[in-house]
């Protein structure tokens, strides 16, 4: 299987280098080197992956290209991961870019027609595809043609290109961003969770396998309860320590060496880090708790409003740390908790926990 990447969008950039922030170019090289390649190698995801077998079976029998996918969530739960194992489950070429790669529609079109039968393309953040490059894509995907306009505006004639027959994968972290006539030309819609203890451990031990770093249960129980249920992280945090335990100890990771290794990095018992804790604590000394607009948290932060919807506030939502409601946001009486704060005596019974 070729995988052949133009992503060369350009992330936001971010002022510290946290265990949350976003994917660097180094991250993917490394991504590229742990990457499972099938799907008895992919860990987690298991009702996905049992539902994609048997779609991927039944195309592969029909002889005809997958339906095309949508995958939702959180960053860093593995979705390009799941999008290269399909293409190699399929005996596919995938070509890898991101919506903000495809500014012109050039881009596009020339990707498009780049494309053979059977081909995968993976478009990351496909929510920010812009309109021309949406509607190029919906004859793509529908009936596997494009149509192009050449000339000026009064000799300008309309042909029709046909494309290989493609499977399209889309990923997002804001499916209720995508226009309703995109969503509805993809076949097959999922939602990546977070991964459990027990997936991130066994995330975290095949990578220090691969890594050829010795790991002690406990040591991968340590580095998982600080993970955020999400790979990504538990990936970048298995390299730190390891740095740590070849310098500070004997190389080996153990609960002991991990525990000290990521209180030097800040990440405290619940994976939080020195942006979750700032914005939490905001929530809690400056608002009373909250409720609080995003624009609000963003400004007082310094942090921009996607970041903190898209890569922060997930977690912390399902960490049950923060409540969205229709008027902003609100620290729950277990962030409170968490972070050793009285609960203001007037408030409680008001948290909706
Ligand atoms: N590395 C990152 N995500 C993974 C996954 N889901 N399974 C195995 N290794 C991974």
């Amino acid at each position: 299987m070729a995988i052949i990447s133009n992503d060369e969008e350009k992330k936001p950039s971010r002022k510290n280098t946290n265990a949350v922030s976003k994917q660097t170019e180094y991250d993917r090289g490394f991504e590229n080197n742990i990457r499972p390649k099938t799907f008895d190698e992919y860990i987690g995801q298991t009702h996905l992956k049992e539902t994609l077998k048997i779609t991927i079976l039944a195309a592969k029998k029909r002889e005809q290209p997958l339906d095309h996918l949508l995958f939702y969530g959180p960053p860093g739960l593995g979705k390009t991961t799941l999008a290269s194992v399909i293409a190699n489950e399929m005996k596919s070429n995938i070509k890898i870019t991101s919506a903000p790669a495809l500014e012109r529609p050039r881009d596009i079109i020339g990707i498009l027609m780049s494309l053979k039968d059977g081909d995968v393309l993976f478009i990351d953040e496909i929510h920010r595809l812009n309109k021309i490059a949406e509607e190029i894509l919906y004859s793509a995907m529908e009936d596997f043609f494009i149509d192009m306009t050449t000339g000026k505006t009064q000799t300008s004639k309309s042909i029709r290109i046909p494309t290989a027959k493609f499977t399209l994968i889309g990923a997002t972290t804001k499916a209720g961003a995508l226009s309703g006539p995109l969503r509805d030309r993809f076949g097959i819609v999922h939602r990546l969770e977070f991964y459990t203890m027990e997936e991130l451990e066994a995330v975290i031990s095949r990578t220090a396998g691969i890594l050829d770093v010795k790991i002690t249960e406990d040591g991968a129980k340590t580095i998982a309860l600080r993970s955020r249920g999400t790979p990504r992280i538990a990936n970048r945090l298995v390299k730190r320590v390891r740095d740590y335990a070849i310098v500070k100890s004997d190389g080996v990771i153990d609960e002991k060496t991990a525990k000290s290794s990521l209180d030097l990095l800040k990440i405290d018992p619940l994976g939080l880090d020195t942006t979750d804790i700032a914005l939490l604590r905001l929530i809690i000394e400056k608002y009373n708790g909250g409720p609080v607009g995003i624009e609000t948290l963003s400004a007082a932060l310094g942090e921009d409003i996607k970041t903190i919807e898209d890569v922060y506030e997930p977690f912390l939502i399902q960490a049950g740390l923060i409540l969205r409601t229709p008027r902003g946001r609100k620290a729950s009486a277990e962030a409170y908790r968490h972070l050793k704060y009285k609960l203001p005596s007037q408030q409680v019974g008001l948290f909706d926990e």
